[in-house]
C-alpha cells in the first residue's frame, strides 16, 4: 500500500514536520570518511538544550554507564557514534513537538512507548538470524518513529484528534481503526509519509506504514513483520501481560527472523526492563 497523490492524508494539505536539521547534520557527517566521533559530538554540542537532553538519556540507567557522561564528546566516546545518532534522533523528535505537550493526549507515555519500541527493535535486529533487510540502527529510527503519526495528527486536528483518541478508548477499540472511521486514513499512513518526506529508505517507510499489519503482508516482509510484533510486545508488556507479550514471537516470526526460543526470552526481560527504566 504506497500513499498516491490525491490520498486522504496528502490532500488534507496537512503540515508534515521537517526531519530535524540536527539529524540530518550528523546523518551527512556519518556518511563523511573525514568526518569522526568529534565532529559529530561539537554538532549537538552547539544546541545546549538538545546536548542536555542527550546527556539524560545516555546517563538513563536503560545504557548502564559505569560513569555519568557529561559532555557530548564524552557520550560520543562511550556510546559510539551510531547509538548516539539514534539518542540524537530521539532527542531531538521529541523536541520537535514540545509545543504540544499538556495538549490533552499523554506525550510522554507515548514517547516512552517509542523508545521502548525503538530499543527493542534494534535488539531483535541485533539477534536476528534471518536476513531482515534493514540494519540494527535503522530499526532502531523505524521503532522510534511507528507511531510519530499520532502527534503529527494531533499537531494538525487538535480537539477533533483528541475526540477521536477518545472515542476509541470510550468504545475500546483500537486507534488506528476510529481514526480510519473518522479521518479515513490512520495514523501509519500519516508516519510513511513523513518517513518518505524525511528521504528514509523505501524499506523504513513501508515498516512504519504496515506496523498494524495486516499479519499477511508483514509476513512477506521482515522489517515489517519485525516492527510489527515488537510494537505488540511492547503494548502488552505495558500492559502487564508478558505470557501474551512472548506469545507474540510465534513460529511464523521466529522462522521468519531468525529467532530462537532463548533470544524470545531475553527480549521479554529486555521489554520489561524497558518498562521502568526509559526517561524522556
Ligand atoms: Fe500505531
Ligand atoms: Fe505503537
Amino acid at each position: 500500500m504506497t500513499i498516491k497523490p490525491g490520498s486522504p492524508v496528502l490532500s488534507q494539505n496537512f503540515a508534515i514536520p521537517t526531519i530535524p536539521s540536527v539529524v540530518q547534520r550528523i546523518q551527512r557527517l556519518l556518511e563523511d570518511p573525514n568526518a569522526g566521533v568529534r565532529d559529530i559530538a561539537a554538532v549537538v554540542a552547539q544546541d545546549a538544550p538538545l546536548a542536555a537532553k542527550v546527556l539524560k538519556i545516555a546517563n538513563s540507567s536503560f545504557y548502564g554507564l559505569r560513569e555519568k557522561v557529561v559532555s557530548t564528546q564524552h557520550a560520543a566516546s562511550v556510546l559510539g557514534v551510531r547509538v548516539l545518532r539514534g539518542v540524537v534522533m530521539q532527542a531531538s523528535v521529541i523536541r520537535q513537538f514540545e509545543h504540544l505537550s499538556g495538549g490533552g493526549l499523554d506525550l510522554d507515555a507515548l514517547w516512552r512507548h517509542s523508545i521502548a519500541t525503538a530499543q527493542l527493535c534494534q535488539q531483535t535486529g541485533r539477534k536476528a538470524r534471518g536476513s531482515i533487510g534493514l540494519a540494527p540502527e535503522e530499526l532502531h529510527a523505524c521503532g522510534l518513529l511507528h507511531d510519530l503519526g499520532k502527534v503529527v495528527l494531533l499537531d494538525n486536528l487538535r480537539e477533533r484528534y483528541l475526540q477521536v483518541v477518545n472515542e476509541a478508548r470510550e468504545r475500546s477499540l483500537p486507534l488506528h481503526h476510529v481514526e480510519r472511521e473518522h479521518l479515513g486514513f490512520d495514523h501509519a499512513e500519516v508516519g510513511h509519509v513523513v518517513a518518505q518526506r524525511w528521504g528514509l529508505p523505501a524499506a523504513m517507510a513501508n515498516a512504519i506504514l504496515l506496523h498494524h499489519g495486516p499479519a499477511e503482508r508483514c509476513e512477506r516482509e521482515p522489517a515489517a513483520l519485525l516492527i510489527e510484533r515488537v510494537n505488540r510486545c511492547v503494548h502488552l508488556v505495558e500492559d502487564g501481560d508478558l505470557e501474551a507479550a512472548t506469545a507474540v514471537f510465534d513460529r511464523v516470526t521466529t522462522q521468519t527472523l531468525g529467532l530462537q526460543q532463548r533470544d524470545v526470552e531475553e527480549l521479554i526481560t529486555l521489554a520489561a526492563e524497558l518498562r521502568g527504566s526509559v526517561e524522556v
